[in-house]
């Protein structure tokens, strides 16, 4: 199977077929935002569909939440956002590009996410002997600093209540907010994990790489909350889980691993931490994080019973988040408002939490470039998206053979009783070959035909997009032929 190599010829089958687009490019496009087209928005939804689906509604312990963008300014004090979610950048003096000094080397590649600011700090020791990625002039960049990642806003209307707020970076906080609120309205109890899908932004300075690494995007994160000592458990049950995820959606094996944060490299809340990587065709190293799952240990909760405790001040201050300091935890902070009594055990403590978190436009991407392969046909290239038939955009699509003889009616009708059941294409135009070919380039599992058989004994062929065999099946069976075969 041809494996692609280059991110271009997955950029150019996105724009040609309807997938993804440059963000208003008809005025010469917004750098790092892109809009997902007709077949891109069914892929994408599916994704995160597939992630629903199997984080929430096929288990008994996760329940979901819809948090909004905009959160009270102390949150992003309180789970440290505020302070120290920022990356340590240097300018080259000759071209004046601004880069990560984590993203600087002897030459130039992709890299992983955001870096622990010590761990920036080191590379920034031989600055002297990297290179620009803009211009290729090595050793001249300015003293580091540090950049916010954080986009800025005001909220309100009158000058007296406006205030500055933030557009969330990451969806987790949203979920360590409601806890208290999900336990007091549910039947849940611990162990039992809360998830969320939404949109997160970050003003980050390395972009390219085409959905990859964007300013605004969208995640699927779990925060999975047990007891304390249960934590290495839970942590090897969830990295299981997400593998296995991308592995049963079609992702090969081999292009799939495990890569565990070394302890220099863990972010300020976590105790451990492990990337799903997958083999994307750019960057020289190639691996690239395609998920995180960290241990946070009850960091984030006791952090926001500090951020509640400093409320009063920050009225005081008049929210000014620079000068504010967090109020001291509280000595019974294991008591605290978001701690959890377990009563059984006639104990109170704060849980901890496995945190797996996906990006929904990162995974799409890597489903189109695993799905993505050419094979020659009788002297011809087939170029096909080999997506598992839960992701495929469009599920069947459905022709006549010529556009006469009453055959377009019943394929309308056929298509019209299929669409209750899922996405099907209708299309009567042109050779039928070129008609499967398109649909083979969009990644539809199977393409039905309606010729002159069909008016003598109600059959029709289906055609399977990998093998492209094709076989005769009756139209009163053909719903549930393709259910099964879909397995939706
Ligand atoms: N709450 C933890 C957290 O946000 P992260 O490693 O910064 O952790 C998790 O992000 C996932 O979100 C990444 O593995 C990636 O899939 C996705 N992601 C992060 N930044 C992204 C960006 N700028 N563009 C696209 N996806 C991104």
């Amino acid at each position: 199977m041809a494996r692609i190599t280059k991110l271009e010829d997955i950029v150019s089958l996105c724009k040609r077929r309807g997938f993804i687009y440059q963000s208003s490019e008809i005025y010469g496009g917004l750098a790092s935002c892109y809009d997902y087209g007709p077949l891109g928005v069914e892929l994408k939804r599916n994704v995160r569909d597939a992630w629903w689906k199997r984080v929430v509604r096929m288990r008994d312990d996760v329940v979901g939440l819809d948090c909004s963008i905009f959160m009270h300014p102390l949150v992003w004090k309180a789970s440290g956002h505020a302070d120290k979610f920022a990356d340590l950048v240097t300018v080259c003096k000759k071209c004046n590009t601004r880069t990560r000094v984590d993203h600087l080397t002897d030459h130039v590649e992709e890299h992983t996410e955001h870096v622990a600011i010590e761990t920036a700090m080191a590379d920034a020791q031989n600055l002297d002997k990297k290179v620009c990625p803009a211009c290729q002039t090595v050793g001249r960049f300015t003293e580091p600093m540090a950049f916010k990642l954080m986009f800025e806003t005001q909220m309100g209307a009158n000058v007296d209540d406006t205030m500055t707020l933030f557009l969330r970076p990451e969806t987790a906080q949203g979920i360590f907010v409601n806890f208290r609120n999900v336990l007091d309205s549910t039947r849940v109890k611990v162990p039992f994990g809360i998830a969320q899908i939404g949109k997160s932004f970050r003003n980050e300075v390395t972009t390219k790489a085409f959905i990859f690494r964007t300013r605004e995007f969208e995640q699927a994160e779990l925060e999975f909350f047990c007891e304390p000592g249960t934590d290495e458990e839970w942590y090897e049950h969830w990295k299981q889980a997400r593998f296995d995820w991308y592995l049963n959606l079609g992702i090969k094996k081999e292009n799939l691993r495990f890569r565990d944060h070394d302890p220099d490299e863990l972010a300020h809340y976590a105790k451990a931490c492990v990337d799903v990587e997958y083999k994307f065709p750019f960057g020289s190293g190639d691996w690239q994080e395609l998920e995180g799952i960290a241990n946070r240990t009850d960091f984030d909760l006791r952090q926001h019973q500090r951020g509640m405790r400093t409320l009063n001040s920050w009225y005081e201050t008049k929210g000014d988040l620079g000068s504010i300091k967090l109020k001291e935890e509280a000595e019974d902070y294991h008591k605290g408002p978001l701690s959890f009594f377990d009563e059984q055990a006639k104990r109170r403590y704060i849980p901890y939490v496995i945190e797996p978190s996906a990006g929904i436009d990162r995974s799409t991407l890597a489903f189109l470039v695993d799905a993505y392969d050419e094979e020659e046909v009788r002297g011809e290239t087939r170029n096909l998206l080999r997506f598992h038939p839960e992701l495929a955009p469009t599920k069947v699509a459905v022709f006549p053979l010529v556009k006469k003889d009453g055959l377009p009616e019943i394929a309308r009708n056929i298509s019209d009783d299929l669409k209750k059941h899922f996405t099907c294409f209708y299309d009567q135009k042109g050779a039928v070959g070129r008609r499967y070919r398109r649909q083979d380039e969009a990644g539809t599992p199977f393409c039905i035909t309606v010729d002159g058989q069909t008016k003598e004994d109600n059959t029709v062929t289906v055609r399977d997009r990998d093998s492209m065999e094709q076989i005769r099946v009756g139209t009163d069976g053909l719903k549930a032929y393709l259910l099964e075969k879909l397995g939706i």
